[in-house]
């Protein structure tokens, strides 16, 4: 910031000094006429100003100093001057440098227009009120400017600054300054330093900043309703940059590559809508100490930073686990699909968590196997190409992309989907041949101008190959190019592989550990028909009153009539749910989808059944849960406040439980934006579970058993106390100490031995599954994770090992984010013991629930005298934008 060109004045100081004392008055030194006038002009308007500023000679008055008798440089910083500032200082024309910096000095700025010497202007922390257009006109060789904390009229950086070619530094943050980014700010090449945070600006990264020498760019917290916006790709080319403050902006799309920038050390890009995966080239940067990147929708793997590196990452984003390590396989290639589309918002915002069949995944439909059947993407301007990676969803029957603005080519690979239907790319800028897919691949390609033929075939529906070449097979096994077929081999495979694992199930329990994608959805199997089916849905509901039923369940069709006077008709439930409009949609399953609504005031969850798809299968399941509701009333199970079904229409209508599912709230709660559980409220929940289903077991005419018990048929409210829910496979067993033999039914990981191998239902499947999620409240820990060490995808046997020691135990497994004291230590290893018990091999070794709520009862007692006013807010830090520059 000092200036270069010029030696220091400080040392001529002494000397003018010193002639001064030998000629008092006017000499060669003195302040020339001009100048000394316009120094009186100056020292009238300000206040408080030093005592020496009352002499007649300028040169003398502290602060200022003088060259060839022409003011050369003002210094008043910090001197608690006020006042205003003289338009005469634009007479000062040998001026160099200006600095008024943290004073209370108030009025508009002068112009400085036509000060050709002026290289420094340091005015910030004033009371400034306005900034003339032609402020910086003529600044030939001016290299800092700081205006900061300014409350100046709204004003635009003037295309004259362009002019000043050594403009190193220009700081001009809280100064209202409106409009875009001047593109001159990326061609000056002598600037290093460009701060305008905190103004109303708006507008993008102008394309002039790729190359620029900038090393330090502040630009976050503009406070315009659209602040800054667009993509950040450029950074990715401004290789001197050290520092990046972007955060609490409008910027969109993924973080780029960032392995050209050799010397970055912080980077912020917090409070923004950034999407994508965070690149390697940002985890991997070797000179990086500070990065935040909270707030915005980042998707795929949680970063991992090395230990120096100072990061605020975990709050507010989309990843798809909660801890380093990779994604899973179908996660992975839904992330490359919206990689080719740049990663657009909308996908970022609605492909949270892990489970693209569970929950609400834009785009994406599934099978009742929890495949990938379905990616329709119409009508959403999705920019980029269509990446060859959707070729690895060998289930999808249906690709629909019509109406976007995609280009390049259609992938060759995807004509070796098995199973495709149809292929609609309709409106969109494709390019290049057409694969050759088989006959019954419908395919639509009009307004594509650019997209070739290989067929005659103009209108677009069916492409066959007319040439003389190989036949068009359909199966996938024999195409000519070597990467191709081993992409169609792979695919083959991955089909033989999941059906041999179906058989095998039936025979070996163990085999569902090996790795596979499948296990991690419902268990598949053929079932006989009056079963219940398994697509499964979470809901949320909570009891209002006592159901009063009109009708059996058996011939459900009415809606019911809650005493407190709560009567909805299902035209009511329309309304209530916006006529089932998309955004009122909480959850969506292999059945149905669960809306939220509002009925009068009244917040509401409704299952629908989709009646077309599910059939008889999802009528018994309908039936099973209206049954097990309508007899069962506790405080920690969800109640049916109604139901509906005209033989088109299923609904179930539960009051909303606002806190949302424990798995969100044990695996996710980056994306719900909560923080993570307290021991305190894991234990609570585990007891109002452990009190839920307790009751279900002992019911004194007739037992329940839920058979599906997991965190995300778990519903909090909103002081994150628990009740059960989703009682579509309770199973009804007369006779308590006898076991029944029904078809298998639950999720994989919660599925106790004996039931998996035999499908022979005791009370004890229920105990084991608590247990297991007894371990992943203790752990923190999803049940099945491919990414731990060592291939044990398997929590229970992992946890059965490591409890054998206490102290190893205890250093290794609780969830890290506990932070448990002593005493919690000694309550957490009594829990530890119980998970161990109620998953013990052999049923009889497990015990009963009630022997569950006894144990945890004692422990959320002993708990409670220390820790009454536990919050939630005390393991994280605030979620305010942190206020940065
Ligand atoms: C600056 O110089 C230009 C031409 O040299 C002149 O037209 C203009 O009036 C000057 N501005 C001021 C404020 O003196
Ligand atoms: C902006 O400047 C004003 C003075 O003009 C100051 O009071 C305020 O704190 C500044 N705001 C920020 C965010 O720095
Ligand atoms: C930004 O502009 C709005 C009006 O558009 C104004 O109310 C607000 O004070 C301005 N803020 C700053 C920091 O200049
Ligand atoms: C990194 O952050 C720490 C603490 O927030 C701060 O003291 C340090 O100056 C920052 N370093 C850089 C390079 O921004
Ligand atoms: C798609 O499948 C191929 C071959 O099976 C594999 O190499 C590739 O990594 C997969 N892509 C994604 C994004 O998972
Ligand atoms: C479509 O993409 C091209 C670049 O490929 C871009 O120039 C154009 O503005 C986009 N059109 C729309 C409507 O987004
Ligand atoms: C279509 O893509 C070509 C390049 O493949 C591009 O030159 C053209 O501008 C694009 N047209 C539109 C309307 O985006």
């Amino acid at each position: 910031m000092r200036k270069k060109k010029r030696s220091s004045p400080l040392p001529l100081l002494p000397l003018l000094l010193f002639f001064f004392s030998l000629f008092p008055s006017s000499t060669l030194s003195a302040a020339s006429d001009g100048d000394r006038q316009a120094m009186l002009d100056i020292a009238k308007k300000l206040a408080n100003l030093p005592p020496s500023w009352t002499g007649t000679d300028p040169c003398q008055w502290s602060g200022v100093t003088c060259r060839s008798g022409r003011i050369d440089t003002i210094n008043l910083a910090l001197k608690g001057v006020s006042g205003t500032l003289s338009s005469s200082i634009s007479k000062l024309s040998s001026l160099s440098s200006l600095q008024l910096q943290q004073n209370q000095i108030s009025g508009p700025l002068p112009s400085l227009s036509n000060l050709s010497d002026l290289e420094t202007i340091f005015l910030h922390g004033n009371a400034f009120s306005s900034i003339p257009n032609d402020f910086f006109t003529g600044l030939s060789a001016l290299q800092s400017v700081s205006l900061d904390d300014n409350p100046l009229a709204p004003w635009v950086i003037p295309a004259d600054l362009a002019k000043s070619a050594d403009l190193m530094t220009f700081s001009a943050s809280n100064t209202s300054i409106n409009g875009e980014i001047p593109e001159f700010f990326g061609t000056l090449s002598s600037l290093q330093s460009l701060r305008i945070s905190y103004n109303n600006m708006t507008g993008g990264l102008p394309d002039s900043f790729g190359g620029s020498g900038i090393q330090s760019l502040w630009l976050n917290n503009q406070q315009s309703p659209t602040k800054f916006s667009g993509s950040i790709d450029v950074i990715g080319s401004m290789t001197q940059l050290s520092l990046v403050w972007l955060q609490s902006n409008s910027f969109t799309g993924p973080i780029p590559d960032l392995s050209k920038l050799g010397s970055l050390a912080s980077f912020n890009v917090r409070d923004n809508s950034l999407t994508g995966v965070v690149p390697p080239s940002l985890t991997s940067c070797l000179t990086l100490k500070n990065v935040s990147l909270s707030n915005n929708q980042l998707q795929g793997p949680y970063p991992k930073f090395a230990g120096g590196v100072n990061a605020d990452i975990d709050k507010g984003n989309n990843f798809c686990n909660s801890v380093p390590g990779p994604c899973n396989a179908v996660v992975t290639a839904l992330l490359a699909v919206a990689e080719g589309f740049e990663y657009p918002l909308k996908l970022a915002t609605s492909w949270t968590g892990s489970d693209p069949c569970g929950g609400n995944w834009f785009g994406v439909n599934c099978d009742n196997e929890n495949n990938i059947n379905v990616l329709n993407f119409a009508n959403q301007h999705f920019p980029g190409f269509i990446s060859p990676d959707i070729s690895n969803f060998t289930s999808l029957t249906r690709l629909i992309l019509s109406n976007n603005n995609l280009s390049g080519p259609i992938p060759d690979t995807l004509k070796m989907l098995p199973k495709l239907q149809l292929l609609d790319v309709t409106n969109n800028n494709l390019s290049g041949i057409v694969p050759h897919f088989p006959d019954y691949v419908t395919l639509k390609l009009g307004g594509n101008p650019l997209l070739g033929r290989t067929s005659g075939s103009g209108g677009g529906s069916s492409s066959s190959s007319p040439s003389g070449g190989p036949s068009e097979s359909s199966s996938s096994g024999n195409q000519p190019s070597g990467s191709k077929s081993s992409g169609a081999v792979i695919a083959g495979t991955v089909v033989a592989v999941l059906i041999l694992i179906a058989c095998l199930l039936a025979f070996f329990y163990s085999i569902y550990r090996k790795k596979h994608l499948r296990r991690f959805g419902q268990v598949p199997t053929r079932t006989p028909p009056n079963e219940p089916e398994l697509g499964k849905i979470g809901v949320m509901g909570r009891e209002m009153g006592e159901i009063y039923r009109q009708s059996s369940p058996g011939s459900a069709n009415t809606f019911m009539i809650d005493p407190q006077g709560m009567h909805m008709s299902i035209q009511s439930v329309r309304r209530a749910t916006n006529n089932f409009s998309e955004e009122n949609i909480l959850g969506r399953g292999g059945f149905g989808v669960v809306y939220k609504g509002n009925h009068n005031g009244t917040l509401i969850a409704v299952k629908k059944s989709r009646v077309d798809l599910a059939g008889n299968k999802g009528s018994n399941e309908f039936k099973a849960e209206i049954d097990v509701l309508s007899k069962v009333r506790h405080r920690h199970l969800v109640a049916l406040l109604g139901y509906y079904d005209d033989g088109n229409e299923r609904l179930l209508v539960y009051e909303y439980m606002p806190g949302g599912t424990l798995e969100q709230h044990l695996f996710d709660y980056n994306n719900i934006k909560c923080s993570p559980l307290t021991w305190k409220q894991r234990l609570t929940i585990a007891l109002d579970v452990a009190r839920g289903v307790e009751y279900l077991h002992s019911l004194a005419q007739e037992s329940f058993i839920h058979r599906d018990l997991k965190p995300s048929n778990i519903l909090l409210d909103n002081d994150m106390r628990a009740k059960v829910s989703d009682f579509g496979l309770v199973k009804h067993c007369v006779d308590k100490q006898k076991s029944m033999m029904t078809r298998l039914a639950g999720t994989f990981g919660y599925l106790a031995p004996e039931y998996a191998l035999t499908g022979k239902v005791t009370t004890k499947v229920d105990v084991y599954a608590f247990g297991v999620i007894l371990m992943e409240l203790i752990t923190g820990q999803k049940v099945l994770d491919d990414s731990r060490p060592d291939g044990d995808t398997n929590l229970v046997p992992i946890f059965q090992r490591n409890i054998v020691n206490k102290d190893e135990f205890l250093k290794s497994c609780p969830d890290p984010i506990l932070n448990l004291d002593e005493e919690a230590c000694t309550g957490l290893m009594e829990v530890a013991e119980l998970a161990r018990h109620c998953t013990a091999r052999v049923p009889h070794h497990r015990p009963d629930m009630s022997y569950a709520v006894n144990k945890l009862a004692l422990l959320v007692e002993r708990w409670k005298p220390a820790t009454g006013n536990e919050g939630r807010g005390d393991a994280s830090p605030s979620f305010q934008p942190q206020h940065w520059g």
